[in-house]
């Protein structure tokens, strides 16, 4: 990829058309957990290199404005929040959720009380995260639920992994079908059916497991949608002697969502700045409740997502980018000497960190200086499919979207077994097709 169509991909800096992309939808901005109960403390969110300040008001409403008082730019990240209002410590102004000022104690014009007012932006809380939408009110998109938001809270965990990269390079690696088989070999079940006791959680085969380990170079299609992508990568499979194609079908939804793997994960790659990147990898399950035992080790310590070894690596929120925290420095406390003993092929903790650290080792954005395989199809066209679609934001047209809220609810992964002449397309087309 040239320098120019890189930058272009990867920079989301305020007036760039990946920042305006992505001031087109509502994104996660958190946890609702981050707000805990009504007047907690206001917090800092970053996003495409912007500061806001959020607080939960003497009512439970959530707010989003921006970091800095408008009157003279202290942080509201400093202010009180009580009797409905964030209070800024420097001269005392009261911020209301929807931004309007209810006092200003160094002012008794009435009519400037009425005329000023913090920029505020629209939020909403579902599925355990915060979303806000930051772009022009006029272009505001109705807030598109998803099947996972409506699952009790008890079968959904969503975990939030940061990394020093960029957001693309990120999804980048969710599109990647054939790392799977090489960086984590150690965690996942075996071609010949064995199971494997990794991180302490034994993960039993299933029927996915010679798909996802097998060492056949798959062929990857593409369909483009209007939404984003469906990519596929096909194998030969076979089931009681007869002949059949295995199909793993990974959607790609505009700007940063991917529907993966085992059909219940749901994954948002979160651009903080260009080069920092908060990955929301949300579980759900209709049936599971997956926030408890026993399932939590197999989405958690399965998956190396556990809030401690992420803190422990430097991935966390809080720990990212921290002085001592394990870096490209210390090959993230890659274990070298089980390495060459055969008892880990990475060396690393299982799953999200080995991504994280491959990832980040690209450097925070890759050159794509890089030499592709037809494997690598899928990212190839979803940095194409990225960079259409922030050019249209840019000439005025629409952003990329589901044609009907319903769509945006049902779209998932899909996996299936299907006749070798059959078309996978077909399956996607089930999908695609609004209700
Ligand atoms: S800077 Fe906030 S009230 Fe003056
Ligand atoms: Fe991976």
């Amino acid at each position: 990829m040239n320098a120019n169509d890189n930058r272009r991909l990867t920079d989301v800096s305020a007036g760039t058309p990946m920042h305006q992309l992505f001031k087109r939808y509502w994104i996660p901005a958190g946890l609702v957990s981050d707000l805990p109960t009504p007047d907690c403390d206001p917090i800092r969110i970053r996003l495409l290199g912007q500061n806001y300040v959020a607080f939960r008001d003497s009512e439970g409403r959530v707010g989003v404005l921006d970091e800095l008082c408008p009157h003279r730019r202290a942080s509201l990240m400093l202010g009180q929040v009580r009797g409905g209002t964030i209070e800024c410590i420097y001269h005392g102004w009261r911020f209301r959720t929807d931004g309007s000022i209810a006092a200003m104690p160094n002012c008794d014009d009435a009519g400037m009380l009425r005329r000023y007012h913090a920029n505020a932006y629209p939020v909403r809380e579902a599925g355990g995260l915060l979303w806000v939408y930051l772009g022009p009110s006029e272009s505001e998109p109705e807030f598109p639920r998803h099947r996972w938001m409506d699952v009790p809270d008890s079968n959904r965990h969503p975990r939030i992994v940061a990394t020093r990269s960029n957001f693309v390079q990120v999804m980048e690696g969710l599109l990647d079908t054939t790392h799977l088989a090489v960086l984590h070999q150690d965690s996942l079940p075996r071609a010949d059916g064995t199971v494997k006791v990794v991180n302490n959680v034994v993960r039993p085969a299933n029927r996915f497991s010679n798909v996802s380990t097998s060492s056949k170079v798959p062929r990857v299609e593409v369909l483009e949608t209007g939404f984003g992508l469906y990519s596929a990568a096909l194998r030969e499979a076979e089931r009681d002697g007869q002949a059949l194609k295995d199909v793993r079908i990974t959607a790609y939804v505009a700007p940063s969502t991917i529907y993966v793997a085992n059909g219940n994960v749901t994954l948002y790659s979160i651009p903080v700045d260009t080069e920092t990147t908060y990955l929301y990898i949300i579980y759900g399950d209709p049936e599971k409740p997956l926030a408890e035992e026993p399932y939590l080790a197999y989405v958690e310590r399965g998956t190396g997502t556990e809030p401690e070894v992420a803190a422990r690596w430097g991935f966390s929120r809080e720990t990212l980018g921290c002085p001592g925290a394990i870096s490209i420095e210390n090959r993230w406390g890659q274990d070298r000497e089980k390495m060459r003993r055969g008892e880990s092929y990475s060396g690393l903790h299982p799953f999200s960190m080995e991504d994280a650290a491959c990832t980040s080792s690209m450097g925070p954005v890759s050159d794509r200086q890089e030499l592709l395989v037809p494997a690598d199809l899928a990212i190839v066209r979803m940095r194409r499919y990225l960079l259409e679609a922030a050019d249209a934001v840019a000439r005025g047209a629409p952003a990329p979207a589901f044609d009907s809220l319903q769509h945006a609810y049902r779209v998932a992964a899909i996996y299936a077994e299907i006749e070798p002449s059959a078309d996978w397309r077909e399956l996607a087309k089930g999908e695609t097709t609004a209700a």
